[in-house]
């Protein structure tokens, strides 16, 4: 039988970034969709996803500055105990100013004022064949947030009960979007990025391509 699945609607601004990513965005798009309405209902303002947070010359920013660095690298497939599959990464302190300017304007609407954050931003590259298997962030060294922008591709980040794996949560995370997972989401569920084969958001496909994310995270408090 059908999960009995609900949809919540993000009422995040459209600014026309689904279209060029190859979603059909309508303004009311559902961005959340859910093991039961019940389940959206409680979780709602611990998960978040907006649309367009970034522009098209933004995202350019983050890729020039990344990029050089990033081609040095090899992504990583054969590890079989990492969570992660196809990716490389780095971390950074210091940004140049375009991507300093998103990056205060994550920050400001992630985080309280005055929360102590993890200094370095967390950059992971995901290969289009890459793959982020369920896992929950380290409690030592992260605190109750994780925020998180996607470049490059649209993406599905599934969120699956631990201790009760029926209940289920699927983001999608369209090209330039912002995620946030907060407490309960970020603690009580493990998160994952599904690989291309198994990306499909409310019975449509979602292709997957190479993906960057930016996360910014706090420190435990
Ligand atoms: C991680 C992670 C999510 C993302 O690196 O721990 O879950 O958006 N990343 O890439
Ligand atoms: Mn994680």
């Amino acid at each position: 039988m059908a999960p009995d699945k609900s949809v919540v609607a993000c009422r995040g601004r459209y600014l026309g970034s689904c279209a060029s990513s190859g979603l059909l965005a309508a303004k009311d798009d559902a961005l959340i969709l859910g093991s039961s309405r019940e389940l959206v209902q409680s979780l709602g303002s611990q998960v978040e996803v907006r649309t367009g947070f970034i522009t098209e010359e933004d995202e350019e920013a983050f890729l020039r500055e990344l990029e050089p660095g990033l081609k040095k690298k090899r992504y990583e497939f054969d590890h079989w105990d990492d969570a992660i599959h196809g990716y490389r990464e780095t971390e950074r302190v210091r940004w140049g100013a375009a991507c300093e300017e998103v990056l205060t304007r994550v920050r400001s609407v992630v985080f309280a004022d005055g929360s102590k954050l993890l200094g370095p931003v967390h950059v992971l590259d995901l290969d289009k064949t890459g793959y982020i298997k369920p896992h929950i962030d380290s409690v030592k060294f992260c605190g109750s947030t994780i925020a998180g922008l996607s470049l490059l591709s649209d993406s599905i980040m599934r969120l699956v009960k631990e201790d009760s794996p029926s209940q289920w949560l699927d983001l999608l995370l369209p090209r330039r979007s912002l995620y946030i997972l907060r407490d309960q989401a970020r603690y009580n569920f493990t998160h994952e990025i599904l690989k291309d084969e198994e990306s499909v958001f409310n019975g449509q496909r979602v292709p997957r391509q190479r993906r960057i994310a930016i996360i910014c995270r706090n420190l435990p408090g």
